[in-house]
């Protein structure tokens, strides 16, 4: 069926991609110099600035943005400007780093529609837009401008998500991936070109298409429509899960694969563990069936900008997701999601996965 050119949310997703594009050609760059200086010796694994640079400025180029085209928007973001506004000379020196490493950006492909942020000042209230509480009525955005701070830093998988929230639901996710290979087969073989760019729209679909191949926008009906396989053997299943043990809990995560039926010679080439919401795409790509993040603590609550693009993009592809319990998840419950855990998988296997998650967890 082909994708009509007048699908709802056409001017949103037009801007999300750009800006995501734009915020993705940014912090490729700075990953990239990341690994090289290191590779040289000149800079160690704590410096954390190349990370808080690029998370500023994908922030300040993806909330102008918006805030251009669509004025009446809130967003959510991560991240606010506090920090960086401070007298100190580290502030100073972030400061004008990020001001001059979104100045390369727009010089190098100016975009009208995107806007210019012209001084600190105004990538300083850039950052701050992204302020909103969220909510369960209305519209807002959710971005997370640097997803997978520690995939990031070693130059591995890191994600620039953005997402548009209605009456607590997304009915938009772009995802930019400048560093997912396009084939994934396990954690040692990955191959392909590198840089994915995947955009869902609510009743319209999950597509892909190459991230850095050109700085246009495609249509949707010019990307590749992608879809989960709907199969449940555990011979064939393939699991993401994060790379970071902190994230998540591992070893129940192995029993939860135990009951499911996985073989224990084979389960490790079944796993493929990969940091931010790249998991989500891998899923959506029909690359792995099932995600499983566990809740590290009782206490601990997810954010809605780390899972909210992604959340559509599952469904999109013929997917489900949920907590623990097999809930949905609530996108309007402020900045921070109620539920524990995050489990999706095909909607052949999502049932059998809960049951698993419940037996395991004593639920
Ligand atoms: C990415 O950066 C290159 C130069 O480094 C530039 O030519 C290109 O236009 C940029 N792409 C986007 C989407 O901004």
């Amino acid at each position: 069926m082909p994708i009509a050119l007048d699908h709802p949310y056409h001017q949103e997703l037009l801007v999300a991609t750009l800006a995501v594009k734009r915020a993705s050609n940014l912090t490729k760059k700075l990953s990239d110099s990341i690994v090289n200086t290191q590779n040289s010796g000149t800079q160690t694994k704590d410096d954390k600035s190349p990370v808080t640079i690029g998370d500023y400025a994908s922030q300040a180029i993806i909330n102008h943005a918006i805030k251009k085209s669509f004025p009446l928007d809130e967003i959510v973001g991560e991240e606010d400007s506090e920090s960086l506004q401070g007298d100190s000379e580290e502030a100073k020196r972030l400061s004008s780093k990020i001001l001059d490493i979104i100045n390369e950006e727009q010089s190098n492909n100016p975009l009208e529609i995107l806007g210019n942020l012209e001084d600190l000042p105004s990538v300083f209230e850039a950052i701050d837009l992204g302020n909103s509480k969220g909510g369960s009525k209305g519209r807002f955005w959710a971005l997370d401008p640097i997803d997978g701070t520690k995939g990031f830093l070693r130059g591995d998988q890191f994600a620039v998500c953005l997402a548009l929230i209605e009456d607590g639901k997304v009915v938009l996710g772009v995802i930019g991936c400048p560093n997912l290979a396009e084939n994934i087969e396990s954690n040692e073989d990955q191959t392909g070109i590198k840089g994915g760019l995947f955009s869902a729209i609510k009743g319209v679909g999950s597509f892909y298409t190459p991230l850095f191949d050109t700085e246009d926008f495609i249509p949707l009906k010019d990307q590749e429509k992608i879809t989960m396989k709907q199969h449940s053997s555990p011979d064939s299943l393939k699991v993401v899960e994060g790379v970071e043990k902190g994230h998540s809990s591992h070893s129940t995560q192995s029993q939860i694969k135990e009951k499911l039926g996985f073989s224990a010679e084979t389960v490790v080439k079944q796993t493929i563990n990969l940091d931010s919401q790249v998991k989500y795409c891998v899923l959506a790509k029909g690359q792995a069936d099932i995600y499983l993040r566990l809740p590290i603590s009782d206490s601990y609550r997810e954010k809605i900008w780390d899972h909210a693009a992604g959340n559509v993009l599952v469904y999109e592809s013929g997917g489900l997701v949920g907590d623990i319990y097999g809930n949905e998840l609530n996108f309007g419950n402020g900045r921070l999601l109620e539920s524990k855990g995050v489990i999706a998988g095909n909607k052949a296997v999502f049932k059998s996965v809960i049951t698993s998650v419940k037996e395991v967890l004593k639920l």
